[in-house]
């Protein structure tokens, strides 16, 4: 069928045609906003979840939702090459834009312009990035300590108060929350708790890799209390279906029911092996409804894009070294194994292999479920790994 008027999405952070099976963390997401805003106690949200299963463009569908609530909303994304300082101050500054437009109270504005600017100067952002924007004299003595604890946490809460009083909130959504470091973290958490004691409308939500939620109570134990952690996962019941079907219903194309069980089997309820999957299925369809018959001709174009697009560019990132790691743990189980059986199937001790394993870490090919536990970070990953040429050990 044409290309051109192929609805499918397959991408990193792309937004679905039809966003399916997350009614309940929308409708959470909204009571979180709704609460924040009449100065209800609040849990900020945070996803955790594999690569590839749609905590991206869900925030970026919270984020519409803040903003159709009239909230100043501002997106980042964590990266382990990144400063979060200067990250956070590019997002108080996209926030601070917003708010100068729609705030009636301009003298809070010039004030909240004036604590943003001192929050700047301290991460050492340089003036055509901070100041210049502003045009306005720092605020000395707020903000600009240098600890980012207490200089998130006295702009939030200057942000907060502004925001109350207008009747609206502010919201950073932090993305890849498990790249912005230890320390950095600790500050993140420090300052969200102590915007959640004076129950004023400026949040922090956030998503993550699994390992999301536990980087977070190492930063600061509290932070398990503080947040309200959801696992994303695959899509389940009809919501995989639901993906496939309602983009096209909206063009007037259906699918035969064995079409959909095929798709099941090969996307397994992952949204990027949906969107792939189906998205093959359209191009290869001479007509409407699309069939098994046509699910068949394109499954292996599908897998072929997945291995270039996904598999192998994360699989080049490796090490030899790290990549015997990966295959030794694939030889394992499609789920997550022992370090020490990994070792063992290396025939080395585990000392002696934790390299590989923290360098896999490193690049987010893998993660530490438990102490002791290694799994891959994105599905389907093992079986990905079993299908390229015999690997020595
Ligand atoms: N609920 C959903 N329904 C349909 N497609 C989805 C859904 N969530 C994500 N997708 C699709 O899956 C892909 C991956 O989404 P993304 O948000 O980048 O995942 P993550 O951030 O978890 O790696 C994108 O192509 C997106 O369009
Ligand atoms: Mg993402």
């Amino acid at each position: 069928m044409d290309p051109i008027l192929n609805p499918y999405s397959p991408g990193a952070g792309t937004p679905p045609p039809f966003l399916a099976g997350r009614d309940d963390l929308l409708a959470a997401f909204s009571t979180l906003i709704a609460r924040a805003q009449i100065g209800n106690p609040v849990q900020p949200l945070v996803l955790s979840g594999l690569r590839g299963v749609g905590k991206t463009v869900l925030l970026l569908r919270w984020r519409s939702l803040a903003a159709e609530a009239g909230w100043a909303t501002a997106h980042i994304e964590a990266r382990t090459d990144a400063d979060l300082r200067q990250q956070l101050g590019d997002a108080i500054t996209d926030i601070l834009r917003q708010v100068s437009r729609h705030y009636r109270n301009q003298e809070r504005v010039e004030r909240l312009r004036r604590v943003g600017a001192s929050f700047l100067r301290a991460t050492g952002a340089t003036v055509t990035r901070g100041g210049l924007a502003f045009n306005v004299q720092p605020e000395p003595g707020v903000a600009d300590s240098g600890t980012l604890e207490t200089d998130l946490g006295e702009l939030l809460v200057e942000l907060g108060q502004a925001a109350r009083e207008e009747r609206t909130g502010a919201i950073i959504l932090l993305d890849e929350l498990q790249d912005a470091g230890a320390g950095m973290l600790s500050g993140l958490v420090g300052a969200c708790h102590r915007i959640n004691q004076q129950g004023l409308p400026a949040l922090i939500v956030g998503a993550g890799l699994p390992t999301v939620g536990r980087v977070l109570s190492e930063a600061k134990s509290y932070a398990e209390r503080l947040f309200d952690l959801r696992t994303v996962g695959p899509l389940e019941g009809d919501a995989q279906d639901q993906a496939i079907t309602e983009p096209a219903g909206a063009l007037g194309v259906t699918f035969s029911p064995d079409a959909l069980s095929a798709f099941r089997d090969l996307a397994g309820g992952y949204p990027f092996f949906i969107q792939t999957h189906a998205k093959f299925a359209w191009d290869v369809a001479v007509d409407g409804p699309i069939t098994a018959g046509d699910v068949d001709v394109a499954s292996p174009r599908a897998n072929e894009q997945l291995r270039r697009s996904f598999f192998s560019p994360r699989y080049d990132r490796a090490t030899p070294a790290e990549r015997r790691y990966m295959h030794a743990m694939a030889s394992l189980s499609e789920h997550q194994v022992a370090t020490s059986d990994v070792a063992r199937v290396l025939s080395r001790r585990q000392s002696d292999v934790s390299v590989q394993r923290d360098g896999l870490i490193n690049k987010g090919l893998v993660y530490a479920p438990e102490r002791g536990l290694v799994a891959f970070t994105v599905p389907h990953m093992a079986a990905f790994l079993r299908s390229l040429p015999t690997h020595e050990f």
